[in-house]
């Protein structure tokens, strides 16, 4: 609603909305367009095949033995202690499951609680753009300010001395992401070293969203904060299971942060959701159990991404194979000069298949003419999709 020139909420004239630039997102947007003219839509990220449904036969039977109530504040003891155990073995740090674990409605719920208890007004924020949409209100909701270091394609590295260029007396905290949505970079050991030395510098906290930690390709290893001591000690770590179970409408995450930290995150959490889904909980700590369960995820992945990239060989779209997560970024410039949003819809309206533009990702609205292609999905759907833009 404009009243003016300015907007406004219902019977609050002289109040402006607190997320004046918020509007439909362009996912809902792309989604739209496509069921309208029946375009294949690798838009939409999330797996479209099934989770494994042992998981959801242990979610019912703990059901069924009436788990039905609400889990303790941070968490049922048992998951929170399955997750200290995995992130030892994984990366030799212990948190210790009474007061560094916490249960959330997944990574989304994680990353606001985490920016509303830790972020105050006039505190600026630095983060990497293109980025997951749910960093910047967060931040700005606080009375916050983002500051973004745009990343380059085709590798989208990270300039650190453009990083240290942004930082002021103001700055209060870092978001990263790895692997990265939408580009599939991840960030390397050397990247960490000069986080940790810039955070150490200027004493600023660390947000790390690694909701893909266990989607890494071509034999690379995660880069968690996690395994470097010092940046460990100011980091709070996003993780969601839902990208790790292929059941993201679980809606079902956690925060691993060192104890102070989590005291604070709790304090809001407690507010916010107090509590999530009892019975999922235990069924994953019984899940995860065994090891074997979120074993393979890169593989499998791994797998997917080469069905799409070989079958787009010999195409007039760029790329470069995914490093990690499960998007695929096509460059369009040697088909068409027109903005991403306009090919992107040009592409459902009259071929049929739907990508996100990258631009939407960007503050500046950076236009790279580049597409992002969601890969979680079956085979046959990523060669139907593939024959389609072959023929582009
Ligand atoms: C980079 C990134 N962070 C966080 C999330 C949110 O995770 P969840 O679905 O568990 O809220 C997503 C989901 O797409 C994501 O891509």
């Amino acid at each position: 609603m404009v009243h003016e020139g300015r907007p406004y909420l219902w019977g609050m004239p002289h109040r402006p909305s607190k997320l004046p630039h918020v509007g439909t997102t362009i996912f809902t947007i792309m989604s739209k367009l496509a069921a309208e003219h029946g375009a294949l839509n690798l838009g939409q990220g999330f797996p479209g095949f099934s989770m494994d449904q042992r998981l959801c036969d242990l979610v019912h039977e703990q059901m069924r033995a009436n788990r039905n109530q609400y889990a303790p504040m941070p968490g049922v003891p048992e998951l929170r202690l399955l997750l200290s155990n995995k992130m030892k073995a994984a990366y030799g740090y212990s948190y210790d499951p009474e007061s560094e674990i916490t249960i959330t409605a997944g990574g989304t719920q994680a990353i606001f609680t985490i920016i509303t208890a830790l972020v105050h007004a006039g505190d600026e924020v630095l983060s990497f753009a293109p980025a997951y949409d749910c960093y910047a209100p967060a931040v700005e909701l606080q009375g916050g300010t983002m500051k973004w270091v745009n990343l380059r394609y085709p590798d989208y590295h990270i300039d650190w001395q453009a990083v240290r260029a942004q930082i002021t007396s103001r700055t209060r905290m870092i978001i990263i992401n790895t692997p990265h949505n939408p580009t599939g970079m991840c960030m390397t050991a050397d990247d960490m070293l000069e986080l940790q030395a810039i955070a150490e510098a200027h004493d600023l906290l660390v947000l790390s969203d690694e909701v893909y930690e266990h989607i890494v390709f071509d034999g690379g290893r995660h880069e968690s904060v996690v395994r470097y001591p010092d940046l460990a000690k100011r980091s709070l770590i996003v993780y969601s299971f839902g990208k790790t179970f292929h059941n993201t409408g679980w809606k079902m995450g956690y925060v691993c942060a060192p104890a102070e930290l989590t005291a604070e995150v709790r304090k809001v959490h407690q507010y916010n959701v107090f509590s999530v889904n009892t019975p999922v909980q235990y069924a994953l700590a019984e899940y995860m159990s065994d090891a074997k369960t979120y074993a393979d995820i890169s593989e499998m992945y791994e797998a997917k991404r080469d069905v799409f990239v070989r079958a787009l060989e010999g195409s007039r779209f760029g790329l470069k194979p995914a490093a990690g997560a499960y998007f695929q970024l096509l460059d369009y410039s040697a088909i068409s000069q027109e903005g991403d949003v306009e090919f992107a819809k040009r592409l459902t309206q009259e071929k049929k298949i739907t990508g996100i533009p990258c631009s939407v990702f960007f503050p500046d609205l950076q236009d790279d003419k580049v597409l992002r292609f969601c890969f979680a999905k079956h085979d046959d759907e990523l060669l139907r999709a593939a024959e389609i833009l072959q023929s582009i």
